[in-house]
């Protein structure tokens, strides 16, 4: 399988987008569970207000993660990410899963690769979700008249907005519970991931 990166840390701006966007996405669900739209009859919440601004800024951090993965000269490469147009890595990522599923039905956790086809697939797709949550927030935004239950692109936007919510929870807990798992069974340090640090805790250099 051609790796055009090294397969080691994840870089600075790699690290700084990762923290901003998995931050503003817990905001978000935080604030969907109490905050009350602006709607005819209603001037909302402060928590709606918190949601706006906090979406807005995870839609420039879901830029920045675009423009860190395409720029970055170390980390998970594009096609890792997104194997779904090569037959090379589509056959990679079948021939993972299938090592993932035999792992689980022994009960076993499956060995953890930084690189792994699997994990970096379902990293990708986590990465379209929040563009498209992000996206069609700040569409929403930009166009509506105070209304989310208007017709039109804004309630074509909500409807994608609200329609997709419950797999932000989904991706959120697997990814995060799989991240603890890792830690603990010292298979990654989520220290590294989650360090400002220029060249990330746990030593060695980023770009
Ligand atoms: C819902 C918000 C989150 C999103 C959208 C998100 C997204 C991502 C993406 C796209 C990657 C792959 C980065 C790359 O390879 O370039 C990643 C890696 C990672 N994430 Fe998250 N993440 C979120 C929340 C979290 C949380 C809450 C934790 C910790 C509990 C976490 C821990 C990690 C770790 C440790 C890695 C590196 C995995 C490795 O190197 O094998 N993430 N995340
Ligand atoms: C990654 C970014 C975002 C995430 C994860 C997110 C998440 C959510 C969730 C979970 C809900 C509740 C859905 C439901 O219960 O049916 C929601 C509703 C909503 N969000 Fe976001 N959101 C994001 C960005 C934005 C942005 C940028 C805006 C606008 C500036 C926005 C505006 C709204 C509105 C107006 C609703 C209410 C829709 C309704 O109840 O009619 N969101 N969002």
């Amino acid at each position: 399988m051609p790796t055009a990166l090294a397969p080691t840390k994840h870089s600075f701006a790699t690290r700084l987008a990762h923290i901003g966007l998995a931050l503003a996405v817990l905001t978000q669900l935080g604030t969907s569970q109490v905050m009350e739209p602006v709607e005819p009859g209603s001037a909302g919440n402060a928590f709606f207000t918190l949601h706006e601004y906090a979406g807005l800024a995870a839609f420039a951090f879901v830029l920045g993660f675009w423009m860190a993965a395409t720029f970055r000269r170390r980390g998970t490469a594009w096609g890792l990410l997104l194997p779904w147009f090569s037959g090379a890595r589509l056959a990679a990522l079948w021939a993972d899963s299938k090592a993932h599923l035999g792992s689980l039905t022994r009960f076993r956790i499956p060995v953890y690769d930084a690189q792994s086809p699997l994990a970096s697939a379902v990293h990708g797709l986590g990465l379209l979700l929040m563009t498209a949550m992000a996206g069609t927030g700040t569409v929403y935004y930009a166009i509506n008249a105070g209304n989310p239950d208007a017709g039109g692109l804004v309630g074509l936007v909500m409807f994608v907005h609200t329609s997709l919510a419950n797999l932000v929870w989904a991706y959120l807990i697997g990814h995060g519970t799989l991240a603890l798992i890792h830690h603990f069974t010292q298979n990654l340090d989520l220290r590294e991931m989650w360090s400002l640090s220029r060249d990330g805790t746990t030593g060695g250099s980023a770009n």
